[in-house]
């Protein structure tokens, strides 16, 4: 007998690696996907919108509904990856235009409806953006707390860092939204740069899901071969890390990920550390202790549910 569903709101700024977690949390029948939300991130909301609508399209998942939402942070200024993701935020291949109209409503009620709709415990709040809209959910209503099965965020690192010397790009753009995230007495699971550096797409991986010969497949590749210049002028890697689907193969199976419980403190104020998360892995994590981070993944079988998502969506077809 299989367990039911893992039900999820994917709160995602698409961005290449968010479409593949769109892909991969579509493709397992191990996830069901409640509503897709966004936030200005990866680029302006306009663009991560109608992203994260066209790439609903390439997967003929139209019947997911789309909330946007926040379009700049708490107290930050806006800031974009242009260099990572390019001027539309999907650089790198052709994109369908959205089918599916964009539902009325804020993001953060979206999430707040989907939370109180369901019983406790039944909805997991999945963040692969900056953190604004998961904030503004706790505190339009505060009771999605004790209801919420898990939160897990793709962000920070310890002590990983790509935007600044001390701080990754989610949490960086919105580290005042990420503060309030991780102190929420809620299970986080902090899915930072330290694990999902190793998930990087390689030629062969790239290989792999081309293979499958469908318009989707060769969507993963276009998106890829973009990505892959992008990481190597930018950051120096030779095969890029598609950070956002480490959080869905973890609700999938999460044999694939190792984590270790520990407190998380972001920081607000620091010169040179605005935006670090600071675990603190002195020892065992005291009783209590409401986060853990990912720390090691299995590469391989996580690639390959990648590969079985796109190829089951391409099925579809
Ligand atoms: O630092 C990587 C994260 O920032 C990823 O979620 C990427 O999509 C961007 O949002
Ligand atoms: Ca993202």
């Amino acid at each position: 007998m299989t367990s039911a569903p893992r039900r999820i709101v994917l709160d995602c700024d698409p961005g290449h690696d968010d479409a593949v977690a769109m892909m991969l949390a579509l493709g397992n029948p191990a996830i069901e996907v409640l509503a897709i939300t966004t936030v200005g991130g990866n680029q302006t909301i306009d663009k991560v919108t109608r992203n994260a609508q066209s790439v609903l399209a390439m997967c003929r998942r139209e019947d997911v509904p789309v909330y946007q939402g926040a379009s700049r942070p708490l107290v930050h200024r806006v800031e974009s990856a242009p260099e990572i993701h390019g001027e539309s935020g999907l650089d790198g291949v052709e994109l369908p235009e959205p089918g599916a109209a964009l539902r009325d409503g804020h993001a953060a009620v979206a999430i707040v409806d989907a939370v109180m709709g369901a019983k406790p415990g039944e909805v997991t709040l999945v963040g692969t953006g900056p953190l604004t809209n998961l904030a503004l959910a706790v505190r339009l209503e505060p009771r999605i707390v004790e209801r919420v099965a898990e939160v897990v965020v793709m962000g920070g690192g310890f002590p990983e860092a790509n935007w600044t010397a001390a701080a990754e790009f989610n949490i960086w753009v919105d580290p005042e939204a990420a503060a309030i995230v991780f102190d929420e007495p809620w299970p986080v699971t902090m899915v930072g740069l330290d694990l999902t550096h190793q998930a990087l797409a390689t030629a062969e991986v790239e290989a792999r899901v081309g293979a499958i010969g469908s318009p989707l497949s060769d969507f993963f590749v276009g998106l890829m071969g973009f990505f892959r210049k992008a990481y190597k002028e930018s950051q120096a890697f030779d095969d890029p890390p598609v950070h956002d689907p480490c959080t869905i193969a973890y609700l999938i199976d999460p044999t694939i990920v190792q984590t270790r419980r520990a407190p998380i403190a972001v920081e607000l104020r620091g010169e040179h550390t605005v935006g670090m998360t600071v675990v603190d892995l002195r020892g065992p994590a005291p009783e209590g202790t409401h986060t853990q981070v990912a720390t090691t993944l299995d590469a391989d079988r996580f690639w390959g549910l990648v590969e079985d998502a796109i190829r089951a969506l391409s099925d579809a077809e």
